[in-house]
């Protein structure tokens, strides 16, 4: 009897990985109430539970145990002050990597990223890596999102066969059912929040510059940025402190304003929201009435809520510019620097298992690999590049760049903030993250609600993938000056306290089964495999 009890007792202090914070997971690992290996296992059989349904996961990293247990050795010598010691699965590559293209199957990188490598010096254990649209969305316009020829589609856990979002659908998957403690994730246009808004997590796109991009695969300079995926606006503000700062490697970042990184996290205040100024941007909402149909009663009571906690709303923050941005062909400047930077990436390989040394030899090896899929899925957006010769050191680049920073700036988020005083603008995230992606400014997306019981299933065209249905989450988004997260960060926690979805809303598929009191209470068992 005083066994059980003592066992039910521990197993209440023992959170579980759906929901657990880093606060919880690092005062359990302090005063050993489990190990860091013990959350590794736990995390493993997690994946293992889903993934046949999912396909969330791409690679565990195979040293993830053995990280772990030296990690709880330094534990047992040392008092423990790290900040953050446990897992997580990651964008940033390992020395290996693939983007999901057999034509970087194997491959390897001469060096680490500089993210991985901050992630690791926190003591943070990169538990693998996970599925996301091949080439970050970039090769071509009729496939699906989180697609890739090396791990398939992948699916969100709330309606059956559910589109995750892209590009970074599995990191938002795993986040969401618990396979980790929080993602990183890299956005050109949509690629973090736009799968944070449909699994009901919480992710922050950062300004260009604030993170580096040091041997992450490349989509374009102008505009790709690294940030965080977690499940509180907190966690992802304790990321986002880890992935932060200036890297000789990557000279977007030492344009950076900043003397010193915030402390973010400083700034989850309750009261975040008093004396704001937050606009709407009306007309882009108008302009995407289809496609907001079903969140637009959520996202009026949202603001509603907003100026309830003292902040002021502004109706009409307008982008001028958006019906001229709607109307043109593509975006040039991200397939120019595409065009332009793939190859370099392939020179900075150590192993470069086809040879392949550019955007002509990286379509020519894509048309002709079975696997890629294609004509069924297109290399369109390549094309485009190679059709029109773009190089973003051509001279006419200067001109579509341009022109997206009009579009963006005083015709977009950056004019609407400066016109009228604001501190962010608002809308459904998932209506909300192409205009900043143009000139490199940030944007946080929290938990708003989920497709209602009425709503019609809508399928990607062509596909078995449900875009749309009962069910689906959406979430709301924060657009802020470039450099001001720490303003984005205090809105978005203020809100998400008011305003509860995370863990909230059901899901149509099984959450994972196997949990950290599970493993803690059967011994050190290893994996069965
Ligand atoms: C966390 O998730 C578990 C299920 O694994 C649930 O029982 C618990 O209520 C959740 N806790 C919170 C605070 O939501
Ligand atoms: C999502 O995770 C994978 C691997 O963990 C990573 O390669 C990718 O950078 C992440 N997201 C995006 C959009 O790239
Ligand atoms: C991308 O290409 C430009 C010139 O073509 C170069 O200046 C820049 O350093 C490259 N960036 C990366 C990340 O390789
Ligand atoms: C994608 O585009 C290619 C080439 O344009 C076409 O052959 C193929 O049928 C398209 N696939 C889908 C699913 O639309």
């Amino acid at each position: 009897m005083k066994n059980a009890y003592e066992c039910s007792k521990k197993g209440a202090e023992i959170p579980s990985l759906l929901n657990a914070t880093s606060e919880e997971l690092v005062s359990g690992l302090s005063d050993s109430r489990f190990t860091s290996v013990d959350l590794v296992v736990a995390c493993l059989k997690r994946i293992e539970d889903v993934n046949s349904a999912l396909n969330a996961v791409m690679e565990i990293n195979p040293d993830a145990i053995s990280i772990a247990a030296g990690l709880d050795d330094e534990r047992a010598r040392a008092p423990f002050t790290g900040f953050l010691s446990f897992s997580k699965a990651t964008s940033a590559p390992l020395t290996s990597l693939s983007s999901g293209s057999y034509a970087l199957l194997n491959a390897k990188l001469r060096a680490d990223s500089s993210i991985a490598e901050k992630l690791r010096a926190h003591g943070l254990i990169i538990l693998g890596k996970t599925s996301l649209s091949e080439w970050s969305m970039l090769r071509s316009t009729n496939s699906t999102k989180s697609w890739n020829a090396i791990s398939g589609q992948s699916y969100a856990a709330y309606y059956p066969k559910q589109c995750p979002g892209g590009s970074s659908g599995g990191n938002a998957t795993a986040v969401d059912l618990g396979l980790a403690w929080a993602a990183i994730g890299t956005e050109t246009s949509g690629s973090i929040v736009s799968p944070c808004d449909r699994n009901n997590i919480v992710g922050i796109k950062t300004t260009v510059g604030l993170t580096s991009r040091y041997m992450v695969v490349p989509v374009s300079e102008h505009q790709d940025t690294v940030g965080p995926m977690a499940r509180t606006v907190e966690d992802a503000a304790r990321l986002l402190e880890v992935i932060s700062g200036p890297d000789p490697m990557d000279a977007y970042t030492l344009s950076s304003p900043l003397s010193q990184i915030p402390k973010y996290s400083s700034f989850c205040r309750l009261d975040g929201l008093h004396g704001k100024r937050i606009g709407i941007a009306r007309n882009v909402l108008d302009a995407e009435a289809d496609l907001v149909k079903h969140i637009l009663p959520a996202f009026e009571e949202a603001t509603a809520l907003m100026s309830g906690a003292g902040a002021t709303i502004i109706d009409n923050a307008d982008f001028t510019t958006y019906a001229a941005w709607k109307v043109r062909p593509c975006n040039l400047v991200t397939r120019a620097d595409f065009a332009s930077n793939i190859s370099q990436f392939f020179a900075n390989l150590e192993h470069n298992p086809h040879q392949i040394c550019d955007l002509a030899g990286l379509r020519e090896f894509t048309r002709s690999c079975a696997a890629e899929e294609y004509p069924q899925r297109n290399t369109h957006s390549w094309d485009v590049a190679l059709d029109q010769e773009l190089h973003n050191q051509r001279p006419n680049f200067a001109k579509h760049y341009q022109e997206n920073l009009l579009f963006g700036g005083e015709g977009g988020v950056l004019g609407a903030l400066e016109r009228h005083q604001l501190d962010a603008i608002v809308l459904p995230t998932t209506i909300a993250f192409e205009i900043p992606a143009l000139v490199g400014s940030p944007i946080i997306t929290v938990p708003l609600g989920a497709a209602g019981a009425e709503t019609l299933v809508k399928h990607l065209a062509g596909w078995d993938i449900a875009d749309l249905a009962p069910g689906i989450p959406f979430g709301i988004s924060f657009l802020g000056r470039k450099w001001s997260e720490e303003v984005l960060i205090e809105i978005a926690y203020a809100f998400e306290q008011m305003h509860e979805v995370q863990g909230k809303l059901e899901r149509a598929m099984k959450t994972p089964e196997p949990d950290l009191v599970n493993v803690v209470h059967s011994g050190k068992v290893p994996l069965d495999e």
